[in-house]
């Protein structure tokens, strides 16, 4: 009886997610299914295109979604949903910058968007990822620039396929890669962090094996969503605590929230610099304007070998 009960929750859960996806407004730019045991993997497929820009409606829409993720528990207190994969629908693109057109004040898209609070909502998003119960597996096959490189340091797993490029074109700007950069330093090391966070250098996925940017690479885009979903079922047969437990004691050994936060403050003093709205400028031209910013281009696929050109 208290089985079914059990069974009959999860299943009214599912079905509400389910419902809300195949909405098709819910989660919007993310596409979801579930498998594994008990249906507790859950397979995102981000479809903002044409190329997976960070822009205020996929911000939203990836909020809702890690949102409702824990709010249902069963009767252990666990949320349904174990492990979540972050995958793109895309075959070039995972998750590209951050919408750099909400950085210029009064912005081209929309007036009334304040960037400063997308800003806010992007870092929120950051923080439930690294505090949600959920492992979070990232996995990467193609670009991820900038803000996609700072989400997937903010999950728990980075996997890499043959598409996937990584870098962060902050310091082009003199600026730096806000709330990813504390994450990257502690798994690849101070070392490494100088030469690709100063030099704004782009990694492709062996290298960034090699030095432990991501935990695997795999030569092959079927072979890894094949090797992703057989961990995530793996880790989802087990207790819940396997992962929250592991996750905090790996957590705990930081960066600490007081150490990211002094990222962002750092970040907000260098943003107010008359060059960083000039790089801002000299990018949307480089990129052919502020329409054609968001479209697959030769620059948007390179940017990080283009972009230096805001200076010359
Ligand atoms: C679709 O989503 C909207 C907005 O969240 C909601 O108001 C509406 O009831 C949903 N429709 C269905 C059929 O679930
Ligand atoms: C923009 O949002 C930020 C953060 O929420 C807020 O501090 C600021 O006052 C807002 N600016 C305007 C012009 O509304
Ligand atoms: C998510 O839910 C778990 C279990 O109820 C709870 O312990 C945890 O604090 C929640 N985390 C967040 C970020 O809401
Ligand atoms: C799946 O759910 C059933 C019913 O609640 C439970 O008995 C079983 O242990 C669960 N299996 C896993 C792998 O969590
Ligand atoms: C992009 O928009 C900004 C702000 O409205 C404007 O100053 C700039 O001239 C535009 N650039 C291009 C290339 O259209």
């Amino acid at each position: 009886m208290f089985g079914l009960w059990i069974f009959a929750a999860i299943a009214a859960f599912f079905h509400c997610v389910q419902a809300q996806a195949s909405n098709g407004t819910s989660f919007g730019t993310i596409g979801i299914k579930t498998f594994g045991p008990n249906n507790s993997v859950l397979r995102t497929s981000i479809d903002n295109g044409p190329i997976n820009l960070a822009d205020q409606g996929f911000i939203e829409d990836f909020i809702e979604l890690l949102e409702s993720l824990n709010s249902t528990v069963d009767s252990n207190g666990d949320p349904p949903v174990k492990v979540v994969i972050v995958a793109s629908a895309l075959e070039t693109y995972f998750i590209d910058t951050f919408d750099i057109r909400l950085f210029l004040p009064p912005g081209p898209i929309n007036n009334n968007v304040n960037g400063t609070a997308v800003l806010f909502r992007f870092w929120h998003l950051q923080s439930l990822l690294s505090t949600l119960p959920q492992l979070f597996i990232a996995e990467i096959d193609g670009v991820a620039y900038a803000a996609g490189n700072e989400l997937i340091f903010n999950m728990d797993l980075r996997y890499a396929g043959p598409g996937a490029i990584f870098g962060a074109p902050e310091a082009v700007c003199g600026v730096l890669h806000v709330g990813g950069i504390e994450q990257l330093t502690s798994v690849i090391g101070p070392a490494y962090a100088n030469e690709y966070m100063i030099s704004a250098l782009p990694i492709e996925g062996p290298r960034a094996a090699e030095i432990g940017w991501v935990n695997k690479y795999y030569e092959s885009s079927e072979e890894l969503s094949k090797e992703v979903d057989a961990l995530a079922s793996r880790i989802a047969l087990f207790p819940y605590t396997a992962i929250t437990a592991n996750k905090k004691a790996i957590r705990r050994l930081g960066p600490t929230q007081e150490q990211i936060d002094a990222g962002k403050t750092e970040f907000f003093a260098l943003v107010q610099n008359e060059f960083v709205q000039t790089c801002v400028l000299n990018w949307l031209e480089l990129a052919g304007g502020n329409e054609s910013y968001v479209s697959d281009s030769e620059f948007q696929r390179t940017l990080l070998d283009k972009l230096p050109n805001v200076w010359t």
